[in-house]
């Protein structure tokens, strides 16, 4: 069987400025050596906002921590005149190793529809880095039973022009809308359901290397509570976690699950 390394990815959303990012990372590290975790078995990651990215690399350099970081979205052009926006290359110039793209709340309060996310999704690629494809079906596609379907076409829709080298660095986070910040977590059977799907699409269009090798993390109400449950299904490769990524402690006690 192929092992991949499951990935535990923070993503704080629009919370911590730089200075209470400082704070977090000192103290998480302290944490997670303190709970000796093997990082040749489990990788860590912070998103932070723009604004705390360049605090968050200037420790993780300075003290070479075993964490990763990367953006929650990005610009789709690589630069001029576009007031407000972020270039992927300003981003991989910081360090980053990933960038959150397509997430509901994205969806929802910015106008980014597939085109934009696949734009998105091929400039983090053309920068180095990899893109954390976020799908997930909504209260009401779950209700009519049809929430594979659902996040195996929001895949689909995404990547279907990408080369095989290209899905082959690509990332997928299923997070079902309902779930997200709402206490309501998934079954670990329908987190694997799901990400099962998801991968066996993946292996009809890119193969089964690029399957087997393709992360597919849980999101949606992720804690240290019901962390060991999802872990344990085949196909879930780690966590996006929100709300429970901005305490230091139960972060570290997630990692530590995984
Ligand atoms: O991207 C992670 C996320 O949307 C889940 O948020 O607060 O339910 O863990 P939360």
């Amino acid at each position: 069987a192929v092992r991949r390394i499951p990935l535990v990815a923070g993503n704080w959303k629009m919370n911590f400025n730089h200075l209470e990012a400082t704070y977090f990372v000192q103290k998480f590290a302290w944490l997670l050596r303190d709970a000796r975790i093997d990082y040749r078995r489990c990788e860590v990651a912070l998103m932070p906002s723009f604004t705390s990215i360049r605090s968050v690399q200037v420790l993780v350099e300075a003290d070479d921590l075993p964490i990763s970081y990367g953006a929650q979205s990005v610009s789709v052009t690589s630069q001029g005149a576009f007031t407000g926006d972020v270039s992927a290359d300003m981003l991989a110039a910081l360090g980053c190793s990933y960038v959150i793209v397509g997430h509901s709340e994205r969806r929802k309060y910015h106008p980014e529809d597939d085109a934009n996310i696949v734009d998105q999704v091929r400039a983090v690629l053309a920068a180095g880095m990899s893109p954390i494809l976020c799908v997930g079906e909504s209260y009401e596609e779950r209700k009519q039973g049809i929430e594979l379907d659902f996040a195996v076409g929001q895949v689909r829709d995404v990547t279907r022009d990408l080369s095989i080298e290209e899905a082959s660095r690509l990332l997928v986070a299923y997070e079902p809308v309902w779930a997200i910040g709402t206490g309501m977590v998934a079954t670990p059977q329908s987190a694997q359901d799901a990400a099962k799907a998801i991968r066996d699409d993946i292996r009809a269009t890119f193969g089964g290397q690029t399957a087997d090798n393709l992360r597919i993390l849980y999101g949606g109400s992720v804690t240290s509570k019901n962390a060991d449950q999802l872990i344990r299904q085949p196909d879930v490769d780690g966590f996006l976690v929100g709300g429970a990524s901005l305490h230091a402690e139960e972060l570290a006690d997630i990692v530590a699950i995984v």
